[in-house]
């Protein structure tokens, strides 16, 4: 069961609920949409997903095991979450989850929440070795190598062959444009770094509908449109169905029967499931709308950009794709933008490795992350959660854990003078 009846593709039905809808999105909140749409995907996506069955049904399907009950809790603000701190006891972090190899009762990811009557999986645990890296100039900066693992383990131990990948949430603005960089121009930057041999990357594909498709989404590039990222969130963090992932038990295994056995939302006049494709549209909406302003412009220090350029960092990190024309979203199309990523899979090296693979990438490769507005949301906080894992407090620890393909980049990194460190430090963090 869930918010809205099944009118995805017509517009006035949509509109008639639009009234019902805003009177969920919380009074005075700051709206970085403009259309209606967009208006009505962010309450969704700070909508609390309650437990089925509900007297209204409006919007309940939650679980029976999940991980937050809404998109914005791992995703406050649009920004990006951070691991545990080992420090403070039963803090779980915001945003962070454990992947799983394929666990045959577990699943693919620890759900660490249950609705009423269901036991949670476990609770992600992370403990840091820290490590001193001296630059050549004297200056150290310390590093936290992590261990993660799961405590309070629900249904028994997890299988000896299941490896464990730590994630944060990333930063979500900007994946509008990022939808709509041509996949041709992937392959064509793939390609050209396959001839230039400064650096290797390759797209991960994936199949969509039957169809290899290049993904661009996730840590590891697993998605390659934004509503199938979407989808999956539903079902793995929240435990809803939609028309990309059926099962209203989400994650659940056949070994996980109570949670199986449960009450679920499902219902007929949704598409039979939880969340009908009319809410991933409306969510989808809200997210394209992000970034309001800011990091849509080229970046204002031209030194710093070529002292980025020199360093080794653009071969990976691209400032700039145009995207393609996209007659539904002609505010983003032939957009010239500056994520400052490529979009494609690298191999980093055994420091930043896990036994995850996914799709075509291996334990090794990660998608190189967009740097743009990095630094928007970590202002109110002063600290950053950097790389897959939030392990990096700063963009200098995040460089220093850079190695395979971009060894070359973090030696040069490391032999620049203090001064240059700090200039190409302050460029990113501007961007
Ligand atoms: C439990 C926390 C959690 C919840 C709830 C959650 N997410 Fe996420 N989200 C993550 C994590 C972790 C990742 C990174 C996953 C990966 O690649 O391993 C992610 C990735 C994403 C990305 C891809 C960003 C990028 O840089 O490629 C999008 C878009 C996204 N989430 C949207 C959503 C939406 C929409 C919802 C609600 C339906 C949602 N998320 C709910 C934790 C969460
Ligand atoms: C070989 C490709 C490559 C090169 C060269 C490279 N990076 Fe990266 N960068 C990546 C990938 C891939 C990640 C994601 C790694 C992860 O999360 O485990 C990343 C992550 C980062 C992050 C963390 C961003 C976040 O939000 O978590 C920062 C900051 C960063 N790089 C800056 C730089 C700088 C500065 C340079 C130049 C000194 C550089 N990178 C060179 C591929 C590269």
């Amino acid at each position: 069961m869930s918010a809205l009846p099944d009118t995805a593709s017509k517009r006035r039905p949509l509109l008639a609920t639009a009234a019902l809808l805003l009177a969920l999105v919380p009074a005075g909140a700051a709206f970085a949409a403009d259309s209606l749409d967009s208006r009505i995907g962010e309450g969704l996506f700070r909508r609390m997903w309650v437990a089925a069955p509900t007297a209204t049904q409006a919007a309940d399907g939650l679980g029976p095991l999940y991980n937050a009950r809404s998109c914005a809790t791992c995703h406050p603000r649009g920004g990006g979450g951070r691991p545990p701190d080992p420090a403070s006891e039963g803090d779980q972090g915001v945003g962070f989850a454990l992947k799983l190899s394929g666990d045959p009762v577990y699943g693919r990811q620890i759900q660490s929440n249950a609705i009423l009557g269901q036991v949670i999986e476990g609770r992600p645990t992370v403990a840091y070795r820290e490590e001193t890296v001296r630059f050549p100039d004297g200056e150290t900066v310390r590093l936290r190598r992590p261990t993660h693992g799961v405590k309070d383990l629900g249904y028994g131990p997890l299988a000896e062959a299941t490896a464990l990948s730590a994630r944060v949430s990333p930063r979500v603005h900007g994946m509008g444009l990022l939808d709509l960089i041509p996949e041709a121009e992937l392959q064509a930057e793939a390609d050209r770094q396959s001839r230039d041999g400064v650096v290797a990357g390759r797209p991960n594909r994936v199949p969509m509908d039957g169809v290899p498709r290049i993904g661009r989404f996730g840590w590891k590039a697993t998605h390659p449109t934004l509503a199938q990222q979407d989808a999956e969130a539903f079902s793995l963090d929240i435990g809803m169905s939609t028309p990309d992932y059926r099962e209203p038990w989400g994650d659940c295994t056949p070994a996980q029967t109570a949670c199986r056995e449960a009450h679920h939302g499902d219902s007929k006049q949704f598409e039979g499931l939880e969340i009908p494709s009319t809410v991933i549209g409306l969510i989808d909406a809200y997210l394209r709308t992000l970034p309001p302003d800011g990091s849509l412009e080229a970046p204002k220090d031209k030194a710093g950009g070529a002292l980025f350029a020199a360093t080794g960092c653009a071969a990976c990190h691209r400032p700039s794709y145009t995207t393609g024309a996209d007659p539904a979203h002609p505010t983003l199309s032939k957009q010239v933008i500056f994520p400052h990523s490529d979009l494609l899979l690298h191999d980093m090296g055994d420091g930043l490795a896990d036994e995850v693979p996914m799709g075509e990438a291996r334990g090794r490769d990660w998608r190189t992350t967009p740097l743009w507005g990095l630094n928007r949301l970590a202002k109110d906080d002063g600290r950053l959660s950097l790389l897959h894992d939030g392990r990096a407090r700063s963009v200098t620890e995040a460089i220093l854990w850079h190695g395979g393909e971009a060894e070359k980049a973090r030696k040069n990194f490391m032999d620049l003078p203090r001064d240059a460190r700090k200039r190409l430090v302050r460029y990113v963090l501007g961007l």
